[in-house]
């Protein structure tokens, strides 16, 4: 990874920790189970990719990152919360996330799904509240129908239908593309398009451009997470290697082997950087991102 990115990803890190500490409510607050298992499952240390992205699209249109704490708070308490429902016994059952026991094993499986809905409301109370969003009202309109359509049965939460579907079963090339598009793609392009919609006056070919590289990286993310799942180790990921073969799901690497898993993650990522072409050296940052999206360990 060069300096700059290793820099400026320290920095978000710690600037989305502390927006989105002070955007959850305290644990003193009654019920103190729920608000305890909502502190611990978002403030554990994730990579923040989702508000990183924000960020650092905000620096290519000139967006100061004040104005992007709620919309990368949004997107990462709805990431937080797909990954506390995707680890629960129905779903891929797994006991470790980000190094630590999952929601359902700290706490128990109903403080697990109330801690998903809970910051999935908060997601949407941030969008339309938070005094820091300082767009007008109908772009404040526009990034909660983004982020809801990305969350929903059109975007997230559709592809999670899909991969549980699919368990057991040999599905196409097409069709494992959609699945990752929808499962993950989505909220990694909303990450995006927030930024985008903080900003009401950008020239639409920006936008398009933009919003084609947010696919291209948001499929490659998830390539690269099915390569990891398989060729890393527990104590890296900080999740179970190897989840993916046992619970029998449909991948990148089971589908195309390793290398052509590999090879479709290069291709996504070189498309990703022709959508940056428009831009100059303040899309670096972005350039940069999508190389470490398919380079990263963990
Ligand atoms: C894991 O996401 C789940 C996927 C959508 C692939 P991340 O790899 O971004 O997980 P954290 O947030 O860093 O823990
Ligand atoms: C999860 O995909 C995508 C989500 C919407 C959470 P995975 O099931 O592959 O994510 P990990 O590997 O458990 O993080
Ligand atoms: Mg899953
Ligand atoms: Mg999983
Ligand atoms: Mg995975």
């Amino acid at each position: 990874m060069n300096n700059a990115l290793k820099d400026y990803i320290k920095l978000c890190q710690s600037r989305t920790e502390n927006a989105l500490e002070h955007r959850l409510p305290s644990a003193d607050i009654l019920p103190r189970k729920l608000h305890e298992a909502m502190r611990y499952t978002v403030l554990n240390g994730g990579k923040r990719m989702r508000p990183l992205l924000t960020y650092c699209t905000g620096q290519v249109l000139g967006i100061p990152p004040e104005a992007l704490d709620a919309p990368a708070c949004a997107v990462e308490f709805i990431h937080v919360y797909s990954l506390i429902h995707d680890d629960l016994p129905a779903m891929d059952d797994d006991d470790l996330r980000r190094g630590k026991p999952t929601c359902h094993i700290a706490y128990d499986e109903a403080t697990a799904i109330l801690t998903g809905d809970a910051l999935q409301a908060l997601a949407f109370q941030i969008l339309a509240t938070d005094p820091t969003i300082t767009t007008p009202a109908d772009h404040r309109l526009k990034m909660i129908t983004a982020l809801g359509k990305a969350s929903g049965s059109q975007g997230m939460v559709g592809g999670q239908a899909i991969d549980l579907e699919s368990v057991g079963k040999k599905i196409s090339l097409p069709e494992l593309e959609n699945m990752h598009i929808h499962k993950t793609g989505a909220l990694i392009r909303a990450s995006i398009q927030l930024a985008t919609l903080a900003q009401p006056d950008i020239d639409a070919t920006h936008i398009k451009n933009l919003d084609h590289y947010a696919k291209c990286i948001g499929l490659s993310f998830q390539v690269k997470d099915d390569i990891l799942d398989e060729e890393s180790d527990t104590e890296t990921l900080g999740k179970t290697q190897g989840k993916d073969q046992s619970n029998d799901k449909p991948t990148y690497p089971a589908l195309l082997g390793l290398n052509g898993a590999k090879h479709k993650a290069q291709e996504l990522h070189e498309q990703a950087l022709e959508s940056l072409a428009i831009f100059g050296s303040e899309a670096d940052l972005l350039r940069a991102l999508s190389l470490y999206i398919i380079e990263r360990t963990h």
